[in-house]
């Protein structure tokens, strides 16, 4: 069999400069799928994009679930990418979903409990970005997250989960992408190893 992808994700705060990277990384890379979270192209992800533009209301537990479900769905894709040897990289995954749910106050383990069970990526890459900077970007406070003080909370999340999980590399969002790309030293992942469970 060949051997399978490098299973990549990329994480941060709105307007952190992911999707940039992502792309950025996919180019270095070769050989590379890239997916984003959430994947609005399916029916489940065309509900959230409703949320996400504030044309429909829904619980926060409800949202969060669907976030979840839009993982599940693309799943068997993300292993099959992996296993037919193309690396797999993830503009946003479950830690989006757990950091996300948790700022707006729910439980953090009912949180993570409906990704149980995905897969695992080989790292995490978090670029770590000020809130107040992100804020400075262009486009900020278009969608229904995008407003100060719940990326704060958000911003806290995350150095609190990076701080938990074993495979994630903090960068700092406010360097160049080259630099970025560089200091992410993907050469020395281990993909010889098989896939895990997330969490
Ligand atoms: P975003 O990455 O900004 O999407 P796009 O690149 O298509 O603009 O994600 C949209 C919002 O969804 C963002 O504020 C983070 C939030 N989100 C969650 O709350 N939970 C999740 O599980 C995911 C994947 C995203
Ligand atoms: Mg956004």
């Amino acid at each position: 069999m060949a051997v399978r992808g490098l299973f990549i994700v990329v994480e941060g705060i709105d307007r952190s400069g992911k999707s940039t990277f992502v792309r950025a990384l996919a180019a270095r890379l070769g050989n590379s799928e890239i997916m984003s979270f959430p994947n609005r192209q399916t029916q489940i992800g065309s509900m959230i994009n409703s949320y996400l533009t504030n044309s429909i209301h829904m619980s926060d537990e409800a949202i969060h679930l669907l976030f979840s479900a839009n993982r599940w769905e693309c799943k068997g894709l993300i292993e099959q990418t992996l296993n037919a040897g193309k690396n797999v990289i993830l503009d946003r995954y479950a830690y989006s979903g757990v950091v996300y749910s948790a700022a707006k106050g729910l439980d953090l383990e009912w949180c993570m409990a409906s990704d149980i069970g995905l897969l695992k990526p080989d790292i995490v890459l978090y670029l770590k970005l000020d809130p107040r900077e992100a804020q400075l970007r262009g486009n900020f406070g278009e969608e229904r997250y995008e407003y100060l003080d719940l990326q704060k909370k958000v911003s806290d999340n995350y150095d609190m989960l990076m701080g938990k999980i074993n495979n994630c590399k903090v960068l700092d969002a406010a360097l160049p992408t080259e630099s970025l790309l560089e200091l992410a030293e993907l050469g020395s992942v281990d993909t010889t190893k098989a896939l895990e469970k997330l969490w």
